[in-house]
This record gives structure tokens, sequence and C-alpha cells, in this order.
């Protein structure tokens, strides 16, 4: 499958508008379902308050015997360095809370980075290594930063960085204080995987719901894509879809949106 755009073009982002946040996490459960549904499904995963709506209803179309798990294998984007699995800030924990403990997935084929790990560089190379021998990924799930970080490869990251460990923007230590108390508590670094690994996916689905996204929306979707701009790098992908409420598209051009519902 050619999923990279020929090198040096772009393809404009498939934009869905949608009428409320409840209606973008359906459309988006319904889009992962049949990726889940899919032969030998490799998922890859997000956290933060975006798709914690679409992971609701992935968990109730499981709970109505609509959806199986029993094949997929997961690969999250991304784990504060520092920070226990068992943590209640961790993004083990995450998933734990929204899918993992409600659906039938084997824990054997869920891979989230070790925070706790001794040596972050040397797990990131694990992680790379895993995602080699698993991947490609088929479906990717992202959120976007305000700053339109993805997964946590800030402004400036490479496009063609792999999986490492990053510092993280003080603006987005501040958007993430609620787990930590307060922003000086979140850790500085993260294992992410890299912009590389992300546009290597099959396919990507990235929403964005609330007027703090719209600029990080705006650049990403209407402007050449640049490393500051970390999710402009999905331009370069034949097969991105972004879902984005009201007032996440609310600087888009008109001509930007291709569905609205
Ligand atoms: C976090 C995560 C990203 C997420 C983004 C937006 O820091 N690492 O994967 O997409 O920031 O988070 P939220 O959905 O809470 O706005």
């Amino acid at each position: 499958m050619d999923i990279m755009a020929t090198e040096g073009t772009c393809v404009p982002i498939v934009v869905t508008v949608f009428e409320t946040a409840e209606e973008l996490d359906h459309a988006a459960a319904q889009w992962m379902a049949e990726r889940i549904k899919a032969p030998n499904p490799v998922i890859g995963l997000a956290t933060g308050n975006t798709p914690i709506g679409m992971y609701a209803h992935l968990v109730a179309m499981h709970k109505a015997g609509k959806l199986d798990f029993g094949q997929c294998r997961t690969f999250n984007l991304d784990e504060y360095v520092g920070v226990l699995p068992e943590a209640d800030n961790s993004f083990t924990a995450y998933m734990r809370e929204h899918l993992f403990d409600h659906v039938n997935i084997d824990p054997a084929r869920v891979h989230i980075p070790r925070g706790d790990a001794l040596d972050p560089e040397e797990e990131a190379r694990r992680y790379e290594e895993l995602l080699n021998q698993h991947g490609p990924i088929t479906a990717q799930v992202l959120g976007i930063g305000s700053n339109a970080h993805i997964g946590f490869n800030e402004p400036g990251t490479p496009f063609e960085r792999r999986t490492h460990v990053t510092r993280l923007a003080e603006e987005t230590r501040k958007a993430n204080a609620a787990e930590f108390g307060s922003w000086e508590n979140v850790p500085e670094e993260a294992i992410t995987v890299g912009i590389a690994n992300i546009l290597e996916s099959q396919e990507v689905l990235i929403m964005a719901k609330g007027a703090s996204k719209a600029e990080a929306v705006r650049l990403t979707v209407e402007e050449q894509p640049t490393p500051d701009v970390p999710a402009s790098a999905l331009q370069m992908h034949s097969s991105v879809e972004m879902f984005v409420d009201r007032e996440a598209a609310s600087r888009l051009r008109a001509d930007s949106i291709v569905h609205r519902r």
C-alpha cells in the first residue's frame, strides 16, 4: 500500500466537522471499530481528554457484544519518564480506566512505553524494536496539543524522528497539570513514538475539540508542513482523516472542510 505521499507532495487532510463533541465521539468509535474488526489489527492509541468519549463508545460496543478485541494488538503513543505504570497519572492507568479493564484485550498484546525504565533511551529503542516487529500500525488515533504536538512530538521535532525521549514544552506540562496537582510536578520528559513512526501507520484519525485547538488545527490543515507544527506532517500521509467539533474548526476556511455532520 502506498501510504506516504510522494516526496515533497502534500495531500489535503480530509476534515469532517461535527455539530457536537458527542457526535464526533460516536463517529470516531465507528471509525475505530471498523479497523478493530479488520484482520490482524495493530491499533495506535492516544491519551488525553479528547479520545475519552470515543473509548466509552468502544466499551459500550464491546459490552453489547458487537466488538471483539481478542485479535487486537495496541501500541500507545507515549508515556511520561519517571512515572510507574501503577501510578494514577500514568498513561497505563488512563488506558485501563477508559478501555483495557472493560474489554477482552489480551494484556500480552498491549504495549505502552515503560516510564519507569532505568534507562529511558534504552526503553525508547526497545519500544521502536517492538513496533518494527509487530507493525505497521494499521490504524492510529491521535489528539493534538494546542501547540500542534502529536504524541509528545513537540514543535521543532524533525519529521524523521523515530521513538525517542523528548523534553516537554512548558505549554504541554501546563495542559497536563490536572493529573499531577500542579504543572511543576508534571515530568519534564517523556518517551514518545516519533513522527516517522506515525507516518508509517496505514491510516490515521486525528481528533480535536474546543477553541483552544482552533489555531493548531488551522496550521495543520492549511499551511505548508513545518516541524514547528508537528501535526502538519500528516499532510505527507495519503490516508488521514481529521474529526473536529465546531469550535476546533472555527479558524478553518470553508473550502478546507470536506464534510459537515
Ligand atoms: C497530550 C498527549 C497527546 C494528546 C494531547 C492533547 O499531552 N501526549 O497524545 O493528544 O496532549 O490532549 P487533550 O486531548 O487532553 O487536549
